[in-house]
């Protein structure tokens, strides 16, 4: 079959080509799935550019891609929640990437059968973005009537935490440039600030959630307008201490990650407040509660563009630039 692969860490163009590679083989526990659709996330990127290395560090040939949309071609001895032609989708599970490929194979418990009305390209743009979203708001413990700030609302993962923060019954900021301020207030948005011509700080206070998407000096500016007790969970920032040793960062690193955070600890002292970072992780059963969400909730795909699979290079560069309007998928049929 053919697959992207990683070859090499840096330059996109320069380190990732598409190859002929044997088919992938599959245990009792799992299903093959061919592959329909396969969206991009930033962590794709980030893992050829070798950001990612302290975590996990590739042999090359690599494979790549985390999310996927397709039909079940065949499974395992052990799977009986699967029959051949489902249609499926996913998020397989770190350390198995791979969904830039015609054909994958993936533990049966990260596998859900895909939204009924949701197309391929739709479905496959979910899983990742979907994930994170719920298991932040889990950490957060997000109420109804809680005002949350959602940082780049117009990206993969703001446009759909935007409406699930929404369906939750949440008061929503979020940030986005001029040119999405319309489409991200279609989302369900309360107040969208234009980070080209506005400061949010002097717009929000004493929100109970932030969650911070760009990290850097957003991480440190989120408890500035945090109220007391209130809650800052990052994808973007520095892990905490915990969630650090949770991804197995050795302790040397971990000593350097408590130094660079140290204001952030301070300032979340001050506050008596939280600072978690969450590292998604995958699962059918919460992928289960999207597809709810999404059949019940009227939450939609918000996809930007779709390549075929021969542009996947141009694919990813287009995702690494930063300035999605949604999710990116590689249409792979
Ligand atoms: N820890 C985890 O498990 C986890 C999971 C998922 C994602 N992440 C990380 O979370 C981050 C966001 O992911 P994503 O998929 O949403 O990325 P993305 O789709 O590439 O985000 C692009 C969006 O960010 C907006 N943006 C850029 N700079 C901004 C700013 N200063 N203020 C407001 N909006 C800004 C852009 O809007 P404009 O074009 O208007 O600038 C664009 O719409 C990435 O770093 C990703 O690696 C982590």
């Amino acid at each position: 079959m053919k697959a992207l692969q990683i070859t090499g860490y840096g330059e996109i163009a320069k380190n990732v080509d598409i190859r002929e590679v044997g088919n992938p083989e599959i245990n009792d526990n799992q299903v093959l799935i061919e592959v329909h659709a396969a969206s991009i996330n930033p962590i794709d990127y980030k893992i050829i550019e070798g950001a990612m290395k302290n975590i996990q560090k590739l042999s090359f040939p690599a494979p790549i891609g985390f999310d996927v949309a397709g039909k079940v071609i065949d499974k395992g001895d052990k799977v009986n929640d699967f029959n051949l032609e489902d249609e499926v989708y996913a998020r397989v599970p770190t350390g198995a990437a791979g969904t830039f490929a015609e054909m994958i194979a993936v533990d049966h418990k990260a596998v859900c059968q895909k939204p009924t009305a949701m197309t391929f390209v739709e479905a496959a743009s979910i899983p990742l973005v979907g994930l994170t979203t719920v298991q932040v708001f889990q950490k957060a413990d997000l109420k109804s009537g809680d005002k949350v700030l959602i940082h780049a609302g117009s990206g993969g993962v703001g446009s759909f935490a935007i409406q699930y923060a929404k369906s939750l019954g949440a008061y929503v900021y979020t940030t986005t440039s001029t040119k999405n301020v319309d489409w991200v207030k279609d989302l369900g948005a309360d107040q969208v600030i234009d980070y080209k011509k506005e400061n949010y700080l002097s717009f929000i206070n004493e929100v109970d959630i932030v969650y911070d998407t760009l990290g850097g000096e957003y991480t440190k500016d989120a408890f500035r307008i945090l109220k007391k007790g209130g809650k800052v969970i990052s994808i973007a920032g520095d892990p905490d201490n915990e969630t650090a040793k949770d991804l197995g960062i050795n302790g040397l690193i971990r000593f350097l990650l408590k130094l660079k955070r140290f204001k952030i600890d301070q300032l979340a002292n001050e506050k008596k407040a939280l600072y978690k970072f969450v590292m998604m992780h995958a699962g059918g059963s919460q992928l289960n509660d999207i597809k709810d969400l999404i059949e019940n909730k009227n939450i939609r795909a918000v996809i930007d563009k779709e390549f075929p699979f021969s542009e996947a290079v141009s694919a990813l560069e287009y995702v690494q630039k930063g300035h999605a309007k949604g999710k990116v998928v590689l249409n792979m049929k």
